[in-house]
């Protein structure tokens, strides 16, 4: 952009900053409702809520009380849920299997919610790493994390949460060809209008320590996952990772964390253009809420500007454990 701009006096940047009105009217992005994806994690038993020390306001819910929170969930106006589940460590194995049982925790949450609130719209989590002895999201074969293998198990589990009623299927795995086969899957099973969400870039983060709480994941986990999620240091490979996702069948495609990979957020968004989104993960949130509790930032505000950052970076979405406040803050007018 090469604009044209009078000299000093004539432009003068602050004309337009004077009033809300005159800042309403050159606002060039905006916050809604309709860009927040709620991720929520869930537990057994009735009744049951379980805070997450690592992540302060969130909980872990069992499957009534999701239905609850996605009832008030969509009562704002939040068109998705993204569930999460804290797997009993006893159903925990080398192969996984709970996975792909249909009874499992995620498949009965989804049933539960499409039943009791059908508008939200009801996303999943692709990955073995809740069911898995060893906390990763792949199998583990004499130390490697086997592509291939996992990716067949990740099909199997993909088409029974589509059977469940999940409607965006969100692979975080970050297995080659994974997209392309659970997309086939799919669509030979007839499930012809199950979305796809693919976390396309996804980083091997320190900022999904607290997540990995929330899930139950951190003590199994052994190792790193540097053999399948990205290098921090890369971006171009981003962009030929959302290029192959999306060839292979992806609907909407995800960078991961938010916050310190907006530049690729805004590559992948000039790139492509297509339905982008980015996960604002455990430890984003954790940062934010802790300093707040510790009164050293405005928990509200900076909650807002960092989602209006995500919008303002080409963001058409985020994942956020800031959903609920940000929409309650949004429909009062405070955003
Ligand atoms: C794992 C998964 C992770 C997150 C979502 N899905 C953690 C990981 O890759 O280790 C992180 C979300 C967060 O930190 O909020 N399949």
């Amino acid at each position: 952009m090469d604009p044209i701009q009078a000299a000093f006096p004539a432009t003068r940047f602050r004309r337009l900053r004077a009033s809300p009105s005159l800042r309403a009217l050159a606002q060039e992005n905006t916050l809604s409702v309709n860009d927040l994806i709620w991720p929520v994690f869930l537990c057994d038993g009735v009744g049951v809520t379980q805070p997450v020390a690592s992540m302060p306001g969130v909980e872990r819910r069992s499957v009534d009380l999701v239905v609850k929170a996605a009832e008030e969930a969509a009562g704002l106006g939040i068109p998705a849920i993204c569930l999460f589940p804290y797997t009993d460590p006893s159903l925990k194995t080398e192969t996984c299997e709970e996975a792909w049982n249909p009874e499992n925790l995620t498949n009965r949450a989804i049933r539960a919610i499409k039943g009791a609130v059908p508008e939200i719209a009801v996303m999943t989590d692709v990955a073995l790493d809740p069911y898995n002895a060893n906390g990763h999201d792949g199998i583990v074969r004499n130390g490697r994390i086997v592509n291939d293998e996992t990716v067949a198990a990740l099909v199997k589990q993909a088409l029974v949460q589509a059977d469940s009623g999940a409607d965006i299927i969100g692979p975080s795995d970050m297995m080659d060809g994974r997209i392309g086969a659970i997309r086939t899957a799919l669509e030979a099973a007839g499930h012809h209008d199950v979305a796809i969400l693919s976390y396309a870039a996804k980083y091997a983060s320190a900022f999904y320590g607290p997540f990995r709480d929330a899930v139950g994941a951190s003590g199994a986990l052994r190792g790193d996952k540097k053999t399948y999620q990205m290098n921090p240091a890369n971006s171009d490979e981003a962009l030929r990772l959302v290029a192959r996702d999306l060839a292979e069948g992806a609907d909407m495609v995800m960078v991961k964390p938010g916050m310190p990979y907006l530049d690729i957020v805004r590559r992948v968004k000039d790139a492509f253009g297509a339905p982008t989104y980015a996960y604002q993960v455990s430890g984003e949130y954790a940062m934010i809420r802790g300093a707040a509790l510790n009164g050293w930032i405005d928990g509200e505000k900076a909650m807002l500007e960092s989602l209006m950052a995500f919008r303002r970076a080409g963001c058409d979405g985020v994942l956020t454990y800031f959903a609920v406040d940000a929409a309650r803050a949004i429909r009062a007018g405070r955003a």
